[in-house]
């Protein structure tokens, strides 16, 4: 593990009473983790802004028995597939595909694949969840 800093940091009281509230209710048993994990999340956001190389996961439900769909979504991934690394495919009941894509590569090419994918015909939904990639 890497030395950790002690700094001061300064608010408003009224803020840091929201701050408490708002980790506490998210899990968060100190300060500490929770301020790293905010500042860890702007950082994941602006390499992802910026181009920079990502790690994610694209998330879909469709309807099979659509038209097409499933070739189309196929088709995409297979014109990506030097940012994909897998693809789960769950069938959710006699209608709908649940398909969970991990994907690591540039901010923006994942972002296109995420658009291409949730624009298809017959996508109910499409989640795009962007971590880092652990740089
Ligand atoms: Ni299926």
């Amino acid at each position: 593990m890497k030395k950790l800093v002690r700094f001061g940091v300064s608010l408003e009281g009224e803020l840091l009473k929201k701050f408490d509230s708002f980790i506490g209710a998210e899990g968060y048993s100190n300060r500490s983790k929770a301020i790293a994990d905010l500042i860890r999340k702007e950082f994941v956001a602006d390499v992802f802004s910026k181009g920079g190389t990502v790690a994610g996961a694209v998330t879909i439900v469709y309807d099979h028995h659509k038209r097409e769909v499933v070739n189309k979504l196929l088709d995409i991934q297979h014109d990506h597939g030097r940012i994909i690394i897998s693809a789960q495919h769950v069938h959710l009941d006699h209608d709908n595909c649940l398909e969970i894509i991990a994907v690591k590569g540039p901010g923006a090419k994942v972002g296109k694949l995420a658009d291409a994918l949730k624009s298809v015909n017959g996508v109910k939904h499409a989640t795009l969840s962007v971590t880092t990639a652990g740089k």
